[in-house]
């Protein structure tokens, strides 16, 4: 036996590793939060090399029995982490060996770390993506009904948050709802491809026991085995792929943050966020600042990060497994515990946002809302739309000089712009007549917000059940 520190790998070394190159290459300080996944692959790798006949029924057994109870160590922190026993795997196996003896080492047959460590990442995000599944469902849940109830609630709609048109709050919120739910199928896509079982790959080429992969994918509820074994220990694609879905998720929420930020100003005044989402100032007694929203908003860089991160990561890897590959964990942790945090919060916060339903209103009939409106009522009598957008940009000059809405004007004020204009112009310069106006299928109208929440919530539906 040499002398190397890690028993594991020292039989061909002729001096032990450098203490600041295994404290350097170790990654169990991080790598042990796959501990639980890590034990059920071993529980699932054991089980199938008994049905084929590799171990017998007694050595399953105790190896079972023996992984069960270091489940319950680690569960109740009397486990001893070990860096000079490198990571979660060996850490584990040594554990094994040490209370079971000799056939704790018969674990590791068929298989290599490089397999191992590749099935319990994908078994780690497949458990990640179900409670983030679960909370992305909560908030569109939440942020569905909180639109139908807002469904009539005016507001003024924004290009280069200028005052344009107004819409409701309701429209508003659904169109954040699009939003996730092009996230969620994004996520429940990336699940698909996560789902695929590296294990039987071993070290990169397979191994020469006759295991049966079809019997662990089975058992540990992975879709299939992987086709390729080159490929199955050394790509992390699916990382990527969820870390692009986290950092598209964020970007969306980053930007609905925003408008909560702005919304909670005095200078908006739209919506109140309930003080237990916010905090005061040690300074400004009068202080009360949306932190959740803005902190969700700062977050969303360091998930961008994460995506660099892994994407630089793999680009130039060769072919198979490269010790590189031991840096995808800490931001695919940091991601996912990201992505879960910054949707609980949106979550428990959207569905007790407090809409100011006159101030929105005010502010959508001071910004000449209805502007369109007037000029689309000229063109309905016969006017030609450029003439029309010149008779209605005349009457907004004059309402800026008499600081008067379109719909706070006089028939004859708004007759000296066009004889065209009747009584019933006025039917078309109220916010509610132009909400309503706009009466088709993704339209603003109340009754098209209505139908537009219901169509949403048979989506979510059709989603789980697909899921
Ligand atoms: N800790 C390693 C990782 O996270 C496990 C695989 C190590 N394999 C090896 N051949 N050194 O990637």
């Amino acid at each position: 036996m040499s002398q190397a520190t890690n028993q594991s790998w020292g039989g061909r070394f002729s001096e032990p590793t450098d203490a600041f190159v295994a404290r350097f290459t170790a990654s169990v300080n991080f790598d042990q939060r796959l501990a639980r996944q890590d034990i059920q692959g071993s529980i699932a790798h054991a089980t199938m090399l008994a049905r084929v006949g590799v171990l017998t029924e007694e050595e399953c057994d105790a190896i079972i029995n023996g992984l069960t109870d270091i489940q319950d160590e680690i569960e109740r922190g009397e486990f001893n982490w070990s860096v000079p026993l490198e990571d979660v795997h060996m850490n584990i196996e040594a554990r094994l060996t040490d209370k079971i003896g000799i056939t704790g080492k018969k674990l590791h047959t068929g298989r290599s770390r490089n397999d191992q460590v590749a099935t319990d990442i994908r078994l780690f995000m497949r458990d990640e993506i179900d409670v983030i599944e679960a909370e992305l469902t909560r908030l569109r849940d939440g942020m569905i009904e909180l639109a139908e109830r807002e469904a009539d609630t005016i507001m003024p709609g924004f290009t280069h948050l200028q005052t344009a048109q107004p819409v409701t709050f309701g429209h508003h919120l659904l169109a954040w709802q699009e939003m996730l739910a092009r996230d969620h199928e994004r996520l429940l896509d990336c699940r698909k491809r996560v789902n695929v079982m590296p294990l039987g790959a071993a070290a990169l080429a397979g191994t020469t026991y006759p295991i049966d992969r079809h019997v662990t994918a089975d058992l540990l509820g992975f879709d299939r085995p992987a086709e390729n074994s080159l490929d199955a220990v050394s790509d992390r694609d699916f990382a990527i792929e969820f870390t692009s879905f986290a950092s598209i998720l964020l970007m969306h929420l980053s930007r609905m943050s925003e408008e909560l930020v702005l919304w909670t100003s005095a200078q908006f005044n739209f919506i109140d966020l309930p003080d237990r989402f916010c905090t005061g100032s040690s300074i400004m007694p009068q202080k009360k600042n949306p932190d959740v929203p803005e902190l969700v908003r700062g977050k969303t860089g360091r998930v961008y990060g994460h995506l660099m991160a892994l994407l630089t990561l793999m680009k130039s890897q060769p072919l198979a497994y490269n010790k590189d590959n031991q840096e995808d964990k800490e931001p695919l942790f940091d991601a996912v515990d990201t992505v879960r945090d910054c949707l609980k919060a949106f979550a428990d916060m959207v569905p007790a946002i407090e809409p100011k339903k006159e101030s929105m209103y005010e502010a959508a009939r001071r910004g000449f809302s209805t502007a369109t409106d007037l000029a689309d009522y000229l063109v309905r009598k016969g006017v030609a739309f450029r003439d029309a957008h010149e008779i209605v940009g005349l009457s907004v000059a004059y309402g800026l000089k008499t600081k008067k809405d379109l719909s706070e004007m006089t028939l004859e004020e708004l007759q000296q712009f066009s004889d065209i204009i009747e009584q019933d112009v006025f039917e078309v310069l109220t916010l509610e007549g132009s909400v309503a106006a706009r009466n088709h299928i993704g339209g603003t109208a109340p009754d098209q917000v209505r139908a537009a929440a219901n169509r949403a919530r048979e989506a979510l539906a059709a989603l789980k059940g697909a899921s």
